[in-house]
């Protein structure tokens, strides 16, 4: 049985099977809308979990639509309706629905929270967004990135605004796949040190630029993400505002990368902020593409977790 909490802690050649196995899925089916007929049912019979202590709809939707192509049945969980959220141990937690369900996905606030799921669940546990990274949207844009542009080893990403769960699943990446990072945005909003050590001792450069247009200077993707996240305080917004202004992705900033980067967004986006609509449907950027490939993604990762 095998859990699915990090980019960082699952082994690079497993991230490679199961990117490999999310473009078999993806290329085998015949429509992007068809049902289970298209699909191998490896999951027939198996009953997976989701829970949300946080909105979704590209993760809610992607997983619960993934496991029904392969033959399974979801439940739908949301944290605030559970004693999950009324007192009762994560612990106990764990140990309770290993009892009915096949598999947990878990999108939390606390990555403690999904750590002791996975410590004392007997199923195996998926990660849908901690307050510190985001690993299944991440194994989307690796994907994305491939399909539209070759292999991601060696490729210059750059990333703008705030220094958040998502740009630390990218820096987990970086590491585990052999990709040079460029951070640009706020002194006050930098990713955990931490993250930037990890993947420079795995070999990779990791440079933190403060001018957002040096920064994207020959950049093969370019990536942002809204600058407030769901775990942040709205009471810092406008703080926050006038620090990212900045780091937004205009067609002026892309102007600086390479003629053909791409640009890219986990979505949801908030238009004319982060990014321009410009570029957001502009010819680079691959946004939709991320969303769809999530399913195709998470598919691997359940089939991987599961031994399926
Ligand atoms: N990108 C992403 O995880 O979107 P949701 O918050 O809609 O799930
Ligand atoms: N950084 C965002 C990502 C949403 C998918 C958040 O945590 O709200």
């Amino acid at each position: 049985m095998k859990h699915f909490l990090d980019i960082n802690s699952t082994d690079p050649a497993d991230l490679r099977t199961i990117l490999d196995e999310a473009n078999r899925i993806k290329s085998g089916r015949i429509g992007q809308k068809r049902g289970v007929a298209d699909d191998e049912q490896v999951l027939a019979g198996h009953m997976v979990a989701l829970i949300f202590e946080k909105p979704s709809t590209r993760t809610r939707v992607s997983f619960d639509v993934g496991v029904r192509q392969m033959g399974g049945e979801t439940m739908v969980l949301s944290g605030s309706e559970m004693q999950l959220g009324h007192g009762e141990t994560i612990a106990d937690t764990a140990r309770v629905l290993s009892r009915y369900v096949d598999m947990i996905m878990i999108r939390t606030f606390e990555e403690g929270v999904l750590h002791e799921l996975a410590e004392f669940a007997d199923v195996p546990v998926i990660n849908g967004l901690t307050n510190r990274s985001h690993p299944c949207q991440i194994m989307a844009d690796v994907m994305t990135y491939e399909e539209h542009r070759g292999p991601i080893k060696g490729k210059k990403v750059v990333w703008c605004g705030d220094g958040n769960n998502v740009c630390a699943s990218f820096l987990h990446a970086a590491g585990q796949f052999g990709f040079d990072m460029v951070f640009t945005g706020p002194p006050t909003l930098d990713p955990e040190q931490v993250f930037i050590d990890e993947a420079r001792a795995k070999g990779v450069n990791v440079t933190i630029d403060r001018d957002a247009a040096n920064a994207v200077q020959d950049a093969d993707l370019v990536v942002t993400d809204t600058w407030i996240s769901m775990h942040d305080s709205q009471s810092a917004r406008e703080r926050r505002h006038n620090q990212l202004r900045p780091y937004q992705v205009t067609e002026a900033l892309m102007a600086n990368a390479k003629p053909d980067a791409l640009f890219m967004h986990c979505l949801p986006a908030h238009r004319e902020e982060e990014a321009t609509s410009a570029v957001m449907d502009g010819p680079g950027s691959v946004i939709f593409d991320e969303a769809e490939n999530r399913l195709h993604a998470q598919k691997a990762i359940m089939r991987w977790c599961l031994g399926l």
